[in-house]
């Protein structure tokens, strides 16, 4: 029996921000491809409830939490060595967790908010993609993937360095494709539009935005976090070998429609 491009069997996935949402989603369809995944989020219960329910539907010894914060190197560190402990060389890494604390015009962000949105959102990525290079040049292999966002794309007059932060992540991308193709590494970002997820739950719970939301996109709706899971099981398998330093924008449309 031929074995499916999609098959992630053996393979070991650290998902930050995996206790609910996109990652959570991710993790997820990533075990049901056969993955080890590793459940991390801030809380470390959260993340142990995702993982008793992806190992009780395939089998004790899929999924562990390690809770880890972005925001603190130590924590990513030992994100990395109790993965490394406990299940394995990291084969998939995917940098899902991220920081929106301000919402306003940039005349009223503060120093404090500029800074945290830029390390959360990109620093952060840096450090735990350095962290598990080692293990992906010595298997020869490795898919690293980026949550970025459509906000990369487009300029705005309400969520502005959370955007700014969300295109660096697509040059981030694209600088470490190039450094680490010839490892056989990819790397790729994944640029969502508006998801129902608890971050966007104020966009989303609120009528207007939604009325426009769908009138702007295509698919006349937002979409689900299991909507974006599958990219990234497509991303981390073996049917994306040829792709690096790219970015799949799934957005129901809402980024390509004219306006007229
Ligand atoms: N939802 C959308 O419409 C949308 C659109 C475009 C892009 N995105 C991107 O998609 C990614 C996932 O967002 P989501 O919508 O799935 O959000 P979500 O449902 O709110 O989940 C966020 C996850 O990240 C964790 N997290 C938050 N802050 C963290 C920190 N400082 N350190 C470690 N973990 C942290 C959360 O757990 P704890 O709070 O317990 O730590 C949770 O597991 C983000 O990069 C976001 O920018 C989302």
């Amino acid at each position: 029996m031929s074995v499916s491009s999609f098959d992630l069997t053996g393979r070991v996935a650290i998902i930050t921000g995996s206790s609910r949402g996109i990652g959570a989603a991710t993790a997820r369809k990533m075990a049901a491809q056969g993955a080890k995944v590793v459940i991390s989020s801030r809380k470390q219960d959260a993340c142990d409830a995702v993982a008793a329910e992806i190992n009780a539907q395939h089998g004790a010894g899929t999924a562990i939490a390690v809770a880890a914060s972005i925001s603190r190197k130590d924590d990513l560190q030992n994100l990395v060595d109790q993965t490394r402990t406990q299940l394995g060389p990291i084969d998939i890494l995917v940098c899902n967790a991220a920081s929106n604390p301000y919402y306003g015009p940039m005349s009223g962000i503060s120093d404090d908010q500029f800074r945290k949105i830029l390390d959360n959102n990109i620093l952060s990525n840096h450090w735990l993609i350095q962290m598990a290079l080692p293990d992906m040049r010595a298997a020869g292999r490795g898919s690293v993937i980026i949550v970025s966002s459509i906000g990369g794309l487009q300029g705005t007059a309400s969520i502005g360095v959370y955007n700014i932060s969300k295109a660096a992540d697509f040059q981030l991308a694209r600088n470490l494709a190039v450094e680490l193709g010839p490892d056989n590494i990819r790397v790729n970002c994944i640029a969502p539009g508006l998801i129902q997820t608890d971050m966007a739950r104020a966009l989303w719970e609120n009528d207007q935005v939604m009325g426009h939301i769908r009138s702007v996109t295509p698919l006349r709706r937002i979409g689900q976090p299991d909507e974006i899971a599958g990219a990234a099981v497509f991303l981390a398998s073996d049917a994306a070998t040829y792709i690096t330093g790219q970015s799949i924008v799934i957005d129901g449309g809402t980024t390509i429609a004219a306006a007229l």
